[in-house]
């Protein structure tokens, strides 16, 4: 722009120069004036191409100014109808990859909480203030995206008071990410297997634990109309809320990113030593009732402070279902409790949640009762039908752990381990 107004204004003075220099020796007034006629002419001519240059040149300036403000106008409005599409959309609150890098802090490990079956867990802290636990997916998941999409909205859609809330969702450049609300007091297996921790948990406490984990579960595999199987109940999996309430986390994923199935046969078993059910272990077998005797294990290890899986004993090889089976047989079952360190004069509680655990845990997964019968259970006082054996209650020997080597350190002491064993 500039450099055309400098053209034109430069042309004028060099004409007039030029028919200077040339008409010189020829003094003429007669071409004197018509070179004055011409000189005035362009002379005229460039000032108006300057003044017209100007004119121009404002104009174009203040268009410009005005092309940025709008354009930086619809640039956000179009962003922000955008965003709006995309949750009425999916019904599913959205977060954006850098809502969720910031609140993380970039994901760094400080705040890292732990690795869930299907990735690592980060605690963050939303502009708010609200404090969520991000949970990242690893990327190995075969499902499409719409498929997840579509079953996190229901998952998104399922509340009750014992389970963790999903506040929604995060696909973006890759990645796949879940935003839970954060539930400070750690997980259950923080407090029943460490010695002082556990001392924070008396029987009424434990027996609310119990109860609540029982209608969760009930409320996932009947009142929900998904009908959902966990697949990986155990005591990390167990969050508690500040009054110490247990809240079942990880459900629900076992249907988009398990294998293909919800109770056929499966080519692989996912779950944890410890938890998993004969027919699942053996035969790839999942059911309902795959996750009541998930259920019965949580029950017997809440009730006696041990561990299942790594459980150690003097006087036989059994693991935690196989001493408590022994001591129920042997009409000594309360001696189970009197292990976890925890005085109770609310005995007869303590029985029949052993009794109904055992129930869960029985080996014929048929035998087993249905979550609605475990609820109600342990809400009443009837008398319970007899267990028959268990299933699993030597696991010990045939998985692996030669207890004598390893007495101080339970092999599953993270209790995040998520073992694949191909089925047969
Ligand atoms: C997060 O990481 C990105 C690149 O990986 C970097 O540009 C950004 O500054 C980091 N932010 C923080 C808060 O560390
Ligand atoms: C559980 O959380 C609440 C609130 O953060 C806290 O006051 C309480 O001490 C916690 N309990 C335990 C046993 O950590
Ligand atoms: C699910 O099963 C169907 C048929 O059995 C198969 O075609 C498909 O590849 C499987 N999908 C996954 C993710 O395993
Ligand atoms: C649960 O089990 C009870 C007792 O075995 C039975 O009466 C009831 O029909 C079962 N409920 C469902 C939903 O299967």
């Amino acid at each position: 722009m500039s450099y055309i107004c400098h053209f034109l204004f430069l042309t004028p003075v060099f004409l007039y120069h030029v028919i200077d220099k040339d008409d010189s020796p020829k003094v003429n007034t007669k071409s004197k004036v018509k070179k004055r006629i011409v000189v005035s002419t362009v002379l005229s001519t460039g000032i108006l191409f300057i003044g017209l240059c100007l004119v121009l040149y404002v104009w174009k300036k203040k268009q410009q100014k005005n092309i940025m403000l709008t354009g930086k106008m619809t640039g956000n409005f179009q962003r922000r109808s955008n965003n709006k599409d995309l949750k009425e959309g999916l019904e599913l609150p959205f977060f954006n990859m850098d809502e969720l890098a910031c609140a993380t802090n970039n994901f760094s490990v400080s705040n890292k909480v732990g690795e869930g079956g299907f990735g690592p867990v980060y605690k963050g802290t939303l502009t708010d203030g609200r404090e969520i636990a991000v949970k990242r997916l690893s990327k190995n998941s075969r499902q499409g995206l719409d498929e997840f999409k579509n079953e996190v909205k229901h998952i998104v859609k399922l509340q009750h008071r014992n389970l963790v809330r999903l506040l929604g969702c995060c696909i973006e450049r890759d990645e796949t990410m879940l935003v839970y609300e954060f539930l400070p007091n750690k997980s259950l297996d923080f407090f029943i297997f460490d010695e002082t921790q556990s001392l924070l948990l008396d029987w009424p406490k434990r027996y609310n634990i119990i109860s609540g984990i029982a209608r969760g579960l009930l409320y996932l595999h009947q009142d929900s109309r998904l009908r959902i199987i966990h697949r990986d109940l155990k005591t990390s999996n167990i969050l508690l809320d500040f009054e110490m309430n247990p809240k079942i986390s990880d459900f629900g994923l076992a249907r988009s990113f398990g294998e293909n199935e919800t109770e056929a046969n499966t080519n692989k078993v996912a779950g944890t030593y410890g938890y998993i059910s004969p027919e699942y272990a053996n035969h790839g077998l999942y059911s309902l009732k795959s996750d009541v005797f998930s259920y019965g294990v949580l029950v017997l290890e809440i009730v006696s402070g041990n561990r299942n899986r790594g459980f150690c004993h003097p006087d036989h090889r059994l693991n935690l279902i196989g001493h408590a089976w022994i001591l129920f047989k042997q009409g000594r079952p309360r001696e189970l409790a009197a292990e976890s360190k925890v005085k109770t004069p609310y005995l007869s509680e303590v029985l029949r949640s052993i009794h109904v655990g055992l129930l869960c845990v029985q080996e014929n997964p048929e035998n087993g009762p249905n979550m609605s019968y475990v609820v109600l259970m342990l809400g009443n006082e009837d008398e319970l039908p007899q267990p028959k054996q268990p299933g699993f209650f030597t696991e010990r020997d045939l998985v692996e752990a030669s207890c004598s080597s390893s007495q101080s350190k339970p092999p599953s002491a993270n209790g995040c381990s998520i073992s694949v064993l191909e089925a047969r």
